[in-house]
């Protein structure tokens, strides 16, 4: 679609999905913006951060974002980013899919892994049960031309 505006929107632990979020805006002008929690909400440590999202999942408690956020209608694609945490959703990405219950465009994910996504996908589209568009994701942990081109191709027409 010529003309659309396309934002991407990430969240980054350990700056995976950073790397990621930074070449597809090598190859589309976007407006590139990083989702950020306080920074004592999670450890350095990786099981110490797995244990506390598991709690904010189980007491229902998502973090809160300590991003400003644009008015998100003006984007026609948004391009939600973020780690594969317990074979799913990282809570810092569903904190911001809560924003999203307005949005009248089309969603995507891309995500980053370490060889077990689990449930990424299916969890990413439930978790946004008022946007008319979802479409399909990408695994960027290695984001090379092969796997970014097509994916961008697909999601901007
Ligand atoms: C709390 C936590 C849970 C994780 N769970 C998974 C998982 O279930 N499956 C997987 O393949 N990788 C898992 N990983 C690895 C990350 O998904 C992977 O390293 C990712 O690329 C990190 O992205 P980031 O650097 O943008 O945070 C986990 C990492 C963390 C910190």
């Amino acid at each position: 679609m010529a003309n659309q505006k396309v934002a991407v929107i990430y969240y980054s632990w350990s700056g995976t999905t950073e790397r990621a979020a930074q070449a597809i805006g090598q190859q589309l002008d976007v407006d590139l913006i990083k989702l950020t929690v306080a920074p004592t909400t999670f450890s350095t440590d990786m099981y110490a951060t797995s244990a506390i999202a598991q709690q904010q999942l189980n007491a229902n408690q998502l973090p809160a974002l300590t991003t400003e956020l644009p008015d998100l209608n003006q984007y026609d694609l948004i391009l939600v980013g973020g780690p594969v945490w317990g074979g799913t959703v990282s809570t810092p990405v569903r904190s911001f899919l809560t924003q999203l219950s307005d949005f009248k465009g089309i969603v995507a994910p891309f995500y980053t892994d370490a060889g077990t996504p689990g449930q990424y996908e299916a969890d990413f589209k439930q978790l946004l049960p008022t946007v008319m568009t979802v479409r399909p994701g990408v695994s960027l942990t290695q984001p090379t031309s092969n796997t970014m081109k097509p994916w961008l191709k697909a999601v901007c027409q």
